[in-house]
């Protein structure tokens, strides 16, 4: 059998499709793998897919993916221009938070997903998947912040979704997503984490 290290991302969303490696997969209705050109820029990473993405097999297509397309469209990015994905691929019942063991058991998609794709960016939207780029941080602190890692930069965001319902979150998510064509656009001139800067406060 194929190594995941040997998929092209049409193999590894047909194997996201079929994955029973973890009990997720015994609720789900259809896996989200994630959506996007191959060449995207810019990828941004959720948390696990809700009722309206389990239907569909799509990301962020429910009420906070029409938030996260309203604050793309903000800085004039269409949502096909980017690559959208979660840490966890399947819905995770009553949309209860995704388990350490069933994000460690999706993990190797998304890291095989960012080593095709190798975005520029990765923002990370809410707690799970900022808890994997910036382990041991706190969102209120590092949100509105890059990183550069390895060659890509991190940036890491409030999740849509608390936005929507909590509105005192509205602004902060608005202006930092406002962060993100600079952040790009330093991309290639930031240094890399270990070195000093490691965090650029940008704009
Ligand atoms: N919330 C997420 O984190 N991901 C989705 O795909 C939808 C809602």
């Amino acid at each position: 059998m194929a190594q995941l290290s040997e998929l092209s991302l049409g193999e590894l969303h047909r194997k996201i499709l079929a994955c029973t490696d973890c009990a997720l997969h015994r609720g789900r209705t259809k896996a989200v793998p994630g959506d996007g050109p191959e060449n995207a820029a810019i990828m941004f990473i959720g948390e696990a897919p809700g009722w309206h993405e389990d239907q569909q097999g799509q990301p962020f297509v429910g009420p906070a993916g029409q938030y996260l397309d309203q604050l793309l469209g903000s800085i004039r990015l269409k949502r096909e221009g980017v690559f959208i994905t979660n840490v966890v691929k399947c819905r995770p019942p009553s949309n209860r938070e995704p388990l350490p063991g069933e994000i460690i058991s999706c993990r190797k998609y998304l890291d095989r997903q960012i080593g095709l794709i190798r975005p520029k960016l990765i923002v990370t939207l809410g707690r799970h998947s900022m808890a994997r780029y910036f382990p041991n941080e706190n969102i209120s602190k590092i949100h509105g912040k890059a990183r550069k890692t390895d060659g890509i930069v991190y940036f890491a965001m409030y999740h849509p979704a608390a936005a929507l319902h909590q509105g005192s979150l509205r602004k902060i998510i608005e202006a930092d997503m406002f962060r993100i064509p600079q952040a790009l656009a330093e991309a290639g001139r930031m240094v890399e984490k270990g070195q000093e800067p490691q965090q650029l406060n940008l704009l």
